[in-house]
């Protein structure tokens, strides 16, 4: 039997995720939420599920450790990795990726400092726009980098946009629309294409039918 590794997105993701999962006849036969596991066994003899942080997800489909993953397209974006293909938008953790500044500021003059976990991401859109930025690795709370002026701008997930509010921030510019993406490792994928097809086309399926 061909066994399938698939790889989940911890946090708001993963409530979303198991829903469809399920749709498609794939439970974990414990608790996720409860559990301290990383692996789980599921109702398909055939396939075990792990639960990984956003960004390692395409680390690990992209060196075949997991055969697919579910991911958000802001970290495989960031991530700019190889190795694996992007079949399926599960139209699921929907956001945007955008800059945000304390409210009301007028354009910085100086060089902008900019506050972000996305550094590929934000490297990327400043040198399409033409702007020289200098950028700053942060790994959660970029909103408070503004107001303790460790850096003029952020760019950061903005979903219902209340974080930056009640951060004395407001968004600016749009750099993208993010929703969460199945990713399949491109070796998997030929070598266990009957099965993977399968999963991608129940998938597909459940998201054409939201
Ligand atoms: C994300 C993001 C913002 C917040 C935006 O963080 O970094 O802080 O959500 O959501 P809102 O616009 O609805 O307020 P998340 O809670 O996912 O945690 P993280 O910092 O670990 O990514």
């Amino acid at each position: 039997m061909t066994q399938i590794t698939m790889a989940l997105t911890k946090g708001r993701i993963l409530k979303e995720t198991l829903p469809l999962l399920k749709q498609v006849n794939i439970e974990p036969l414990e608790d996720i939420f409860t559990s301290r596991k990383l692996v789980f066994s599921t109702t398909r003899d055939d396939l075990r599920l792990l639960v990984l942080r956003g960004s390692d997800v395409p680390t690990y489909v992209q060196f075949g450790a997991a055969d697919i993953g579910i991911a958000g397209k802001d970290g495989l974006l960031e991530h700019q990795g190889d190795g694996y293909y992007e079949p399926v938008d599960l139209g699921i953790a929907r956001c945007k990726l955008m800059t945000a500044v304390p409210k009301g500021a007028e354009p910085y003059r100086g060089r902008v400092r900019v506050a972000t976990k996305y550094i590929n991401v934000a490297r990327k859109y400043y040198a399409q726009q033409g702007r020289q930025v200098d950028l700053i690795k942060l790994y959660g709370a970029m909103e408070l980098a503004p107001v303790l002026d460790l850096a003029h701008e952020i760019v950061d997930i903005v979903d219902t946009g209340n974080t930056l509010k009640a951060n004395g921030l407001e968004p600016r510019e749009h750099i993208a629309d993010i929703s969460s993406r199945v990713i399949v490792n491109k070796a998997a994928m030929k070598t266990k294409y009957p099965v993977i097809k399968d999963i991608l086309d129940a998938l597909a399926e459940v998201v054409s039918a939201s």
